[in-house]
């Protein structure tokens, strides 16, 4: 695949699992996504600590992908719910990356303001994940991918309009989600960046 714009990261998360039996299948669900132009931008979005969104969001689709397949559960709808769970616009993280793309990105940068708790990354961001991907891969959604992409921060989807995962593929891509994520000790104070309420940690400036 050849990529418009240069990754974040030092290396493609695709050759992490491109030998896995499972590739070709779970690529050939993903591919029109992984191709166009507006999901290649995550390649320039920060997720957490040093990782693209990009990156992020293909280990929690083939990870869910494979988890279906191991135990019987929906092997499609994890795949798309985990590639677009994070597909939300406004970038979270400032990067010196983002400046390459449209303003609307660095909205939270460039029009700052005072959020309210429940207005925070961690609460907002699956909406937005999904109003975009209705937007974007309409011909994508279905009722369980919906509402594993909104409720994935689950229980922080208890603060919003769709409360409650309620299909298999939700419980997926919630646990996925967390589980490649959280690949090493997160100190209890760096805690609250993890779930989206911060940007702020020792070492960074944003
Ligand atoms: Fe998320
Ligand atoms: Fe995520």
């Amino acid at each position: 695949m050849r990529y418009k714009y240069q990754c974040i990261d030092e290396f493609e998360v695709l050759d992490l699992y491109k030998n896995n039996p499972d590739f070709d299948s779970w690529y050939e669900i993903v591919s029109n996504i992984l191709n166009s132009d507006e999901f290649q931008k995550r390649r320039l979005f920060l997720h957490h600590e040093n990782e693209s969104v990009w990156s992020h969001s293909i280990k929690v689709s083939f990870n869910s992908y494979v988890f279906a397949k191991n135990n019987g559960f929906n092997m499609y709808n994890c795949a798309i719910a985990g590639l677009l769970h994070d597909f939300y616009t406004r970038a979270w993280q400032d990067s010196e990356e983002l400046s390459q793309l449209d303003d609307k990105y660095r909205e939270k940068f460039i029009h700052p303001r005072k959020l309210k708790l429940f207005e925070k990354h961690g609460f907002t961001h699956p909406i937005e994940a999904l109003e975009n991907s209705r937007e974007y891969f309409p011909e994508y959604m279905n009722k369980n991918i919906e509402n594993a992409i909104v409720t994935h921060m689950f229980p922080l989807s208890l603060f919003t309009d769709y409360k409650m995962p309620n299909c298999t593929e939700s419980f997926v891509i919630m646990y996925i989600d967390k589980k490649v994520s959280w690949t090493f000790d997160v100190e209890p104070k760096r805690l609250v960046k993890y779930v989206g309420v911060t940007t702020k940690q020792k070492g960074l400036n944003n």
